[in-house]
């Protein structure tokens, strides 16, 4: 798997680092109030666990998951399902988390839904945000970092399904995406 990385862009030190700075500033944004963490799976689910541990407060935590089926490296058609039960929506306050804010459809049309069933506030804190690529006006409360406008893998993103468990993040290698997109 190491073989198929072209460049590492965030080592483990740097995404710690990041994390724990993004983690202080969701802390003292939610101290002495009552919120849910809503993880989007898949890609979220290594991000929210190291950022909730690093946020020594009390908050319940949910998932909803967002698949968009593309070409393997945009954005396609979204598909939303696995919402809470309406009872973990309705008057809270929610704190989406996901791996990465790309063209902002994903988040924006998440944050509608649960506003629809009810939700009081809706903010969200994203591990990386590629500003360059949005096509509809979202911009994420919190982020851990800014990245150039590069498709990444690691640290919970994926491509084709693999790359989530690789414990920093990078770019592929050429190589790599030809042997998953052709074969
Ligand atoms: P949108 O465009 O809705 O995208 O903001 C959010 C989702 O798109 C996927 N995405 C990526 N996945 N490397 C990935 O592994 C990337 O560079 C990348 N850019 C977008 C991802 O699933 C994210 O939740």
């Amino acid at each position: 798997m190491h073989d198929d990385i072209e460049k590492v862009l965030l080592d483990e030190q740097q995404i710690i680092a990041g994390i724990d700075k993004v983690a202080k500033q969701v802390t003292e944004a939610y101290r002495g109030t009552e919120f849910t963490v809503v993880s989007v799976l898949k890609g979220s689910c290594v991000f929210a666990s190291d950022l909730i541990r690093r946020m020594p407060i009390p908050l319940e935590l949910a998932f909803v998951s967002a698949s968009s089926y593309g070409d393997g490296t945009t954005s396609g058609q979204l598909d939303l399902n696995f919402f809470p039960a309406e009872g973990e929506i309705r008057g809270k306050r929610l704190l989406l988390v996901d791996d990465i804010l790309d063209t902002g459809k994903t988040l924006s049309r998440l944050k509608g839904e649960l506003m629809k069933r009810g939700a009081a506030e809706v903010r969200s804190c994203v591990f990386l945000d590629k500003p360059a690529r949005r096509a509809v006006e979202y911009d994420a409360d919190f982020r851990a970092f800014e990245v150039e406008d590069l498709f990444v893998v690691g640290y919970g993103l994926d491509f084709a399904g693999r790359y989530r468990n690789l414990p920093y993040v990078g770019s592929l290698k050429k190589e790599a995406y030809a042997g998953l997109v052709d074969g």
